[in-house]
């Protein structure tokens, strides 16, 4: 289903004004987007989802979007995992052809031990589609991503491809990013209380992220992470992105802006709801 309901995403801007954010997807007025705060990890220490039926839905839904022949970029994290198993059962039982760009180094394991083709970002200039998690996703369709550590490679295979999939569980529809989870910022260690600082200055509260007392989080990228908490949530999420893409040292940030073109929302009954941005 591509078009937006008349509340949903993507509705259409009223004339003569500001598009008020709608609830969203509440096509049917039913507001969805509405997690419990006891299920999200708002706080320091815990930044990633727990798995469920939902994501399970979400993520094997958006691998049926896969044509032959195509590019493919393979996301990160628990709902992911669910579109490579998908796809990989594809790739064997229809003979479908793909080549996957994976975005970790968690991803390229999974997607080699499933059997899926892989190729580099030498040998693939763009993208079709992406197939990618997230942390929240607004009735806009921006997104705050990074629980899994691998927002910097998240955005560069997004940034090439023609169609970006969201899959998320509904508990992740959100109407200001910020409210449900903590914004992660990649940083080099170097930098970090320079960056820590400059987070602070723009209203954000940073906490280094740890995998044991003293042991920071290190990505594939050999950086670390702040997680960062907007008190209210993040009340200008275009604003807050462009002032992190231009601080030195932060090497990428968790708000992806425009990126997103579809979403394929899961529920818990292992329905699955694509949406696509008008
Ligand atoms: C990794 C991500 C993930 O896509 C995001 O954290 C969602 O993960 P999950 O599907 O496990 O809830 O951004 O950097």
């Amino acid at each position: 289903m591509g078009g937006p309901g008349p509340t949903g995403i993507g509705a259409p801007r009223p004339a003569g004004g500001r598009r008020r954010r709608p609830p969203a997807w509440a096509a049917d007025g039913r507001w969805i987007g509405s997690p419990r705060a006891a299920d999200h990890p708002l706080v320091p220490g815990r930044w990633r989802h727990p798995v469920t039926n939902a994501k399970r839905a979400a993520g094997r839904r958006a691998a049926d979007l896969v044509e032959d022949g195509m590019a493919v970029g393979l996301g990160t994290g628990s709902t992911v995992f669910f579109t490579l198993e998908r796809l990989a059962e594809r790739v064997r039982d229809e003979g479908l052809h793909v080549r996957g760009v994976p975005t970790s180094i968690d991803t390229e394991t999974k997607a080699r031990e499933f059997g899926i083709p892989l190729a580099t970002l030498e040998e693939v200039e763009r993208l079709a589609v992406t197939i990618d998690g997230a942390d929240e996703i607004d009735g806009d369709y921006q997104m705050i991503k990074g629980g899994g550590g691998a927002l910097l490679r998240e955005k560069v295979v997004a940034s090439i491809s023609d169609r970006v999939v969201t899959v998320v569980g509904r508990d992740k529809v959100v109407e200001r990013l910020g409210t449900t989870f903590l914004l992660p910022v990649e940083v080099v260690p170097f930098a970090r209380a320079v960056v820590a600082r400059a987070i602070e200055a723009a209203g954000g509260a940073p906490n280094v992220r740890l995998t044991g007392p003293d042991a920071p989080f290190v990505t594939d990228n050999g950086n670390q992470i702040l997680d960062c908490k907007f008190e209210g949530g993040i009340a200008d999420a275009r604003a807050l992105a462009e002032v992190l893409s231009r601080q030195p040292g932060a090497v990428e940030h968790g708000l992806f802006i425009d990126l997103a073109t579809d979403v394929v929302v899961g529920d818990d009954a292992g329905g699955a709801e694509l949406r696509s941005k008008a």
